[in-house]
């Protein structure tokens, strides 16, 4: 079976709060997008990336150099949710894809992603029948909130054993279909946030690779910043 990658690129990336959608913004030089493109791209063991935009996206084309035409095709076919935008996406490649291939599904807002953390992820998972995706240990102490304005917190949450996931996610192309298929039809579609949720769902459990500090999700204006430390420097 073959990997293939499924970039969800959709969004108008309203916490950012800029002009143009953030996978457009420049970052370390180049568009967002472009960093998660490339990687995919030039991988040797991804056999095709499919990107997801928006129907109106006016931005997409002008990043399509002729590299990356042979290696990249552009699927408008985003939803109203991330999770819609993989649906779509998942449901627009079902002729180009065979059952048992794997698809890596990766946020366009993840510019971090190297070869050497895709390899690892590609690595962990190799024969694996359900698939996984990269998360990191969590550090941070957790308080769980009480509603209230202002919040006070009335418990904390043992972090021990929780994991905050990252992307890509790795999954056999006719069960994340099923999965998100079948989150849809349970009206579930828009309560999950990442792509392993709706294998969960399904009573499996998908593996939990170490991923990076540096695969960071731009979501908020301050995060650029960091992103691109990341990017330019030779930082782990
Ligand atoms: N995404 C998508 N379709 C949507 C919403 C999001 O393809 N309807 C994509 C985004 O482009 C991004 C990834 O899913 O690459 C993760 O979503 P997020 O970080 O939330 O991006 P936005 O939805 O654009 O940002 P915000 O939630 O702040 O508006
Ligand atoms: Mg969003």
């Amino acid at each position: 079976s073959r990997h293939v990658a499924l970039i969800p690129a959709a969004g108008v990336g309203a916490r950012m709060g800029g002009q143009i959608p953030k996978q457009y913004m420049p970052l370390a030089g180049r568009p967002m997008l472009l960093h998660a493109l490339q990687t995919f791209a030039a991988h040797a063991r991804i056999a095709h990336t499919y990107v997801v935009v928006s129907a109106e996206d006016g931005w997409i084309d002008s990043l399509m150099t002729q590299d990356l035409l042979q290696r990249v095709s552009i699927l408008r076919v985003g939803g109203p949710t991330r999770q819609d935008s993989v649906f779509n996406g998942l449901n627009a490649i079902r002729d180009q894809v065979a059952d048992a291939d794997r698809v890596l599904v990766h946020d366009a807002a993840r510019p971090g992603l190297d070869a050497a953390l895709l390899d690892r992820l590609l690595d962990a998972l190799a024969g694996d029948e359900v698939g996984g995706l990269l998360a990191v240990p969590v550090v941070d102490t957790l308080k769980r909130g009480d509603g209230g304005t202002p919040a006070r917190s009335q418990e904390t949450v043992p972090r021990a054993g929780l994991w905050a996931a990252q992307t890509p996610q790795m999954f056999p192309y006719a069960l994340l279909q099923r999965a998100l298929q079948q989150a849809q039809a349970q009206g579930r579609l828009g309560e999950i946030t990442d792509d392993a949720s709706a294998i969960e769902m399904l009573g499996l459990r998908p593996r939990l690779v170490e991923g990076s500090p540096r695969n960071l999700k731009v979501t908020l204006a301050q995060d650029a910043a960091l992103a691109e430390f990341f990017l330019k420097g030779p930082h782990a």
